[in-house]
Order: C-alpha cells, then sequence, then structure tokens
C-alpha cells in the first residue's frame, strides 16, 4: 500500500460548471484505487475550520450533470497567511488526510504552492474556472458552459438589437482575460470585440460601425470583456456615443449568470479526465503541481508555471474576428 490512505477534494474561489463532475471523478478514481476521501467545505476556510465531510462513491451520484459545487466555495483571506495554512495543516493532519485535490483557478494555486512550500502534504490542482485563463493548460472547467451560456444570450440580443436597428455594447465575465469574449465574439458574429489583449484598430469602434454602416448593418452587437481598461460597456458606450448619434444605444452586462447552468458535455468529459489525472497524480507521489489539458492530452504542470506565466489569447483570432466583421 502506498503513503496516501486518504485525500481531501475541495473547491475554492468562483464556482463554474464542471465543479461536480471532477469532485465525482476525483473521489470515485480513489474509491477504485481503495484510497479514503474527505469533502473539504467551503474551500481553504473549510480546511481553517475543519469543516469536513466524509465521501463515498454514491455521496457525488446524481452531481455530473449539476452546475455550482456540492461542497460550496468561498475565497479565503486567511489562507494567505503562514498561520492560517498552518491552521489547515494541524487540521489535515488530525483527519489524516495524506493529499488535497484543490480545484480553482489562480488565486487557489497560490495558495496551494505556498502551502506545499512550507507543509508535507502534497497539493495537486484541477484548473476550474469560467474564465480560462489558467497558463499551461489550453482548458480550464466550465469554460465551455460559460461560452454557450454567453452565446446563447448574445443570440438573443441580437434578434432585438435587429428589430430596432440598435447598438449593444454586452460585458462578459472573464476577469483580467479576454478569452469569453473573443470566442464568444467569434461565435456570435459581434462587430467588435474588445479585449484586454488588444490594442491596434480592432479597437478603433467608429472605423469597424461605418464599414458596416455603408452595407446597412441593421445592428450591432459590441462585446466588451470586463477585465478591460477602456471602462467596461458602460463607460466605452459613453465614451463613443457622440460618434454615434444616429444609433440607439444600449448596454446590457450578462453579469453571473455566465457562471450558472447545467455544464456542457465537454466540461463534464474534461473534468472526469482531470479528476481522475490529479488522483493518479497524488498516487505517482506529484506534489505542487495542476494537472491540465494540453492539445488534447493530460499535462501535468507546476503550480510556479501556473501562476507566474501568462496565457495569451490567440491573436489570429482577434484578426480572424475583424475580418470576418466587415
Ligand atoms: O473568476 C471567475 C469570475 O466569475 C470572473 O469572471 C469574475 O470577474 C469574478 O469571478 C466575479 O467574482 P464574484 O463572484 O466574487 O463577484
Amino acid at each position: 500500500m502506498g503513503k496516501i490512505k486518504r485525500i481531501g477534494v475541495l473547491t475554492s474561489g468562483g464556482d463554474s460548471p464542471g465543479m461536480n463532475a471532477a469532485i465525482r471523478a476525483v473521489t470515485r478514481t480513489a474509491v477504485y484505487n481503495g484510497l479514503e476521501v474527505t469533502g473539504i467545505r467551503q474551500g481553504y476556510a473549510g480546511m481553517i475550520n475543519a469543516d469536513f465531510i466524509p465521501l463515498q462513491a454514491s455521496s457525488v451520484s446524481d452531481i455530473i450533470q449539476r452546475g455550482g459545487t456540492i461542497l460550496k466555495t468561498a475565497r479565503c483571506e486567511e489562507f494567505k497567511s503562514p498561520e492560517g495554512r498552518l491552521k489547515a495543516y494541524n487540521n489535515l493532519r488530525d483527519a489524516q488526510i495524506d493529499g488535497v485535490v484543490v480545484i480553482g483557478g489562480d488565486g487557489s494555486f497560490t495558495g496551494a504552492r505556498l502551502f506545499n512550500e512550507e507543509h508535507d502534504i502534497p497539493f495537486v490542482g484541477i484548473p476550474g474556472t469560467i474564465d480560462n485563463d489558467i497558463y499551461g493548460t489550453d482548458y480550464t472547467i466550465g469554460y465551455d458552459t460559460a461560452l454557450n451560456t454567453v452565446v446563447e444570450a448574445v443570440d438573443k440580443i441580437r434578434d432585438t438589437a435587429s428589430a430596432h436597428n440598435r447598438m449593444f455594447f454586452v460585458e462578459v465575465m472573464g476577469a483580467e482575460a479576454g478569452f469569453i469574449a473573443l470566442y464568444s465574439g467569434i461565435a456570435t458574429g459581434a462587430e467588435a470585440i474588445i479585449i484586454p489583449e488588444t490594442s491596434g484598430e480592432e479597437r478603433d469602434l467608429k472605423k469597424i460601425i461605418e464599414i458596416g454602416n455603408s452595407r446597412k448593418k441593421s445592428s450591432n452587437i459590441i462585446i466588451v470583456a470586463e477585465g478591460d481598461k477602456g471602462g467596461g460597456a458602460f463607460g466605452i458606450a459613453e465614451k463613443v456615443k457622440d460618434d454615434f448619434k444616429d444609433y440607439d444605444i444600449r448596454v446590457s452586462v450578462l453579469g453571473h449568470l455566465q457562471r450558472g447552468g447545467s455544464p456542457s458535455a465537454i466540461d463534464r468529459v474534461n473534468a472526469s479526465r482531470l479528476g481522475h489525472a490529479a488522483v493518479e497524480a497524488l498516487l505517482d507521489d506529484q506534489k505542487s503541481v495542476m494537472v491540465g489539458i494540453s492539445n488534447g492530452e493530460i499535462v501535468l504542470v507546476s503550480f510556479r508555471r501556473a501562476v507566474k506565466l501568462h496565457k495569451d489569447v490567440n491573436h489570429n483570432l482577434v484578426e480572424l474576428a475583424r475580418i470576418l466583421s466587415v
């Protein structure tokens, strides 16, 4: 028998559709390998407060299709301090937890990395965030579902925009990154996409709209990433409104509906693969690493790289969006 006998699993940071599928995969893979599983509730806060529940194979029945997370999630200030992490370590020791799977985003992995520099219980991460902004993995759990939610919403906005000949500024999530905006913009045929990663003519709304105007487009949709420094959808709409006096302008901020809903098939399958891979990694004595998917294959990426390095958008897609919106 290896040295890992019991693993803990938690979800941390903003929830994302498919986290439950990952919890299920972690639990079932652990059970399959003869390990005990402890669910840690409310992310790192649950580690600090010893909010633990036993998980069996049956505890994760009927959750693969549900959004949110059965373990709850939180952003935890106390875990940012060495004292908080020491409390967490002592609780993990008391509960005989020998390894932990952290499902979350870069903030969660920053905490996990610090923990593994100080303490000997290995942590392995699974990228779970709708933002898809983690270096070293092509994909994060929840991104595909969120993207499809945005596309469905923007398609509906297009209907009413066309009916009224209106210009809409639609703000989407993504934290500091423009992945959701860029992909949803291409998928909905947006006239322009404003994201933090660009600074060129793709941001020249006046020129873009004039081109469309010359062929009498009946509506204009401009997708704005929330992390863009131009002032968000409201700010940009305000700045350019004098350039578009003939247009009836509306702003729509999609907000947290982007985080909910039943996960897509892609999110369920990838979450299942990543959950399985995370337990395998712990059994292989890995620590301080994230499991990711790159070119369709499972990869291991150190927390150090995943957190420190910047994942850029594909600038060929920025160009594609500009060409196709003429
Ligand atoms: O990281 C996920 C995310 O939904 C971001 O896209 C967004 O900026 C943020 O979380 C919102 O956080 P909160 O739910 O705390 O308002």
